[in-house]
């Protein structure tokens, strides 16, 4: 059965992004890394759909998607991010929207994409929140719906970026990975177990995903200073 653990509301009323409300610190600067490295991981077939999953749970799945989704809109980008986790959205968290519709309602109404689009405050950047949870979450992401969805969305954004539960637990993520031009695994420095994230691969690739590479997230800075001088700031 899924089981995650249930999330603190006041915890993620209070989500804040550092790309957002700094954008010229060393750790902005690292997920502009990221990006770079995204566009250069694929020159021949540009990487437009990206899944960002996790092996398991609180690894910082939402947190980088939507950090990755702001340093791309800062770019010029006309970006648009998709709660793909059905099961224990935070886009709307994030961002502050009410989620009273969102990506459920096209997968099960045939909603417009219009009309579920959210601005996110962010210029470039719009947002599709889950909306009301459904019962069948991987039946639904699975279906015909969805390939629509996002090949609608890949003629109206330069970049989609898309947040799934974790692969080692449900099928959902590597269902959209299937349908994506890359994945990213995000891995949690002192929490991910290596046969997790070994697990997480072997999943992401019997689903035929592009894996782009992985994340290290939330590394003790201590540790790793001379690696923050190294990028500097702009
Ligand atoms: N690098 C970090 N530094 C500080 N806090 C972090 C970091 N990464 C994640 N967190 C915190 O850990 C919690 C889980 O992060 P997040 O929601 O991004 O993970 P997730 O993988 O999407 O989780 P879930 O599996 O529940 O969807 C959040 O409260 C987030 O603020
Ligand atoms: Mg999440």
């Amino acid at each position: 059965m899924f089981r995650r653990k249930r999330g603190n509301r006041r915890q993620n009323q209070g989500r804040h992004l550092i790309t957002q409300l700094n954008p010229r610190s060393p750790i902005s600067e690292q997920y502009r890394t990221i990006r770079t490295n995204i566009e250069f991981s694929s020159i021949d077939e540009p990487i437009q759909l990206i899944v960002v999953t996790s092996s398991g749970p609180s690894e910082g799945k939402s947190l980088t998607v939507a950090n990755l989704a702001v340093v791309y809109a800062q770019q010029g980008k006309k970006v648009l991010l998709i709660d793909a986790d059905l099961r224990k959205p935070t886009v709307h968290y994030t961002f502050r929207l009410d989620n009273l519709r969102g990506l459920s309602n096209i997968l099960v109404q045939e909603t417009r994409i219009e009309e579920v689009v959210s601005k996110s405050g962010v210029d470039n950047l719009d947002v599709i929140s889950s909306g009301p949870i459904p019962p069948n979450p991987s039946e639904i992401l699975g279906s015909r719906r969805m390939k629509k969805l996002t090949d609608q969305a890949r003629e109206m954004y330069d970049v989609i970026l898309i947040d799934t539960p974790p692969v080692n637990v449900v099928t959902d993520a590597q269902i959209l990975s299937n349908i994506a031009d890359g994945s990213i695994l995000v891995i949690r420095s002192e929490k991910t177990e290596i046969e997790d994230a070994k697990k997480a691969v072997e999943a992401l690739e019997s689903a035929k995903a592009k894996i782009l590479g992985t994340i290290l997230n939330d590394l003790d800075k201590s540790s790793s200073t001379n690696y923050y001088y190294y990028y500097g700031q702009n």
